[in-house]
Order: structure tokens, then C-alpha cells, then sequence
């Protein structure tokens, strides 16, 4: 191996397998789905990061691109505990797996004015899921104690766009 690379047991078979769902042009609902039951049979184990990686940083969560090219991306996310995103939606699809911590969502709807919330959910090790926006404003927060780590899939190139982030929403929740 040269000195720098990475090896990521596991992402091989998920670039592949999902390149070949997104190329089925199902609908984003469908795709996400599809993606899930996929990740859910090859969910990685955490020696898809390094230790380095795997350690966050206490400036906030941090994305790991770990593949990316048009059609979609795999981004791996480390939390440490209590660390979380702001309220935002999402550009596209996405599934995501746990493979450490709890990604503890809060759903959100938009009234114009301000968000109330509709839904949460908590997401523990080995759980995989999916959805498609519209529909799709959250914010995310590892409430475990434990250094979160998760697998995340979006419908879009985001080492074209930057993130997979659509909107970022700073409305009042009442
Ligand atoms: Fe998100």
C-alpha cells in the first residue's frame, strides 16, 4: 500500500451496488429504499474510518467524503457526544446506517413563519434508514455517550456542491 492510502473494508461493495440502483432510475422514494435494504446487508464495520477519524473533533460532527462522482456520494459522519446539526433539508435521497452512538432525529414542518415538529426518531448501531425530501427538515444529535459514527448516502455529487444541504432553516420552532 503507498504511504497515505486509506483502505475502507466494505465501501467496494456499496459504490458498487449502489451505482447500480441509481442507474434502475427509480423514483427518489424508491432509490432511497432500495439503498437501504442494500446498506442494511453490507452495513461497514467502524474499520471503514481510521482511528483518526473515528476520534471527531471537538469542533463539531464531522463529514468524511468517502466516495463521490454524479448520480450520488458516501459520506461517513463522527460525532462526538452531544454534537449535532442545525435545522436543514436535504438537495436529494438519503440512506443512512449506524455503525456507532445514537443519531437522534427531530422532524420538522414548515409553516412559513416558523417550524413546528412533527416527529423523532432514534437511530441506534446497526439501524438503517432512508428517506426522499420533500419533507425531509431535520436536525440531527448524537445523545449517546459514546463517539457517534454513521454511513450516510445522498442522491447527489456533493464534492460538486459542497454538502448535500439544501436549506438551512434559523425559523422559530413553536
Ligand atoms: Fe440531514
Amino acid at each position: 500500500m503507498a504511504a497515505g492510502t486509506v483502505t475502507r473494508p466494505g465501501l467496494d461493495v456499496l459504490i458498487s451496488g449502489v451505482s447500480r440502483i441509481v442507474a434502475r432510475d427509480l423514483d427518489r422514494r424508491e432509490t432511497a429504499l432500495t439503498v437501504a435494504a442494500l446498506l442494511r446487508e453490507n452495513l461497514p464495520g467502524l474499520d471503514l474510518f481510521t482511528p483518526e477519524e473515528r476520534a471527531g473533533s471537538p469542533d463539531g460532527y464531522v463529514s468524511h467524503v468517502l466516495h463521490a462522482e454524479p448520480g450520488f456520494s458516501i459520506v461517513g459522519v463522527v460525532w462526538r457526544p452531544g454534537q449535532d446539526t442545525v435545522i436543514h433539508d436535504h438537495v436529494s435521497w438519503c440512506t443512512f446506517g449506524i455503525l456507532s452512538g445514537i443519531e437522534y432525529e427531530t422532524l420538522y414542518r414548515d409553516l412559513g413563519d416558523h417550524l413546528v415538529e412533527i416527529g423523532r426518531a432514534e437511530n441506534r448501531p446497526g439501524e438503517v434508514s432512508g428517506f426522499a425530501p420533500p419533507g425531509d427538515i431535520h436536525k440531527v444529535r448524537n445523545t449517546s455517550p459514546e463517539v457517534g459514527v454513521s454511513v450516510h448516502v445522498y442522491g447527489a455529487d456533493v464534492s460538486r456542491l459542497g454538502s448535500s444541504v439544501r436549506r438551512v432553516y434559523d425559523l422559530p420552532v413553536r
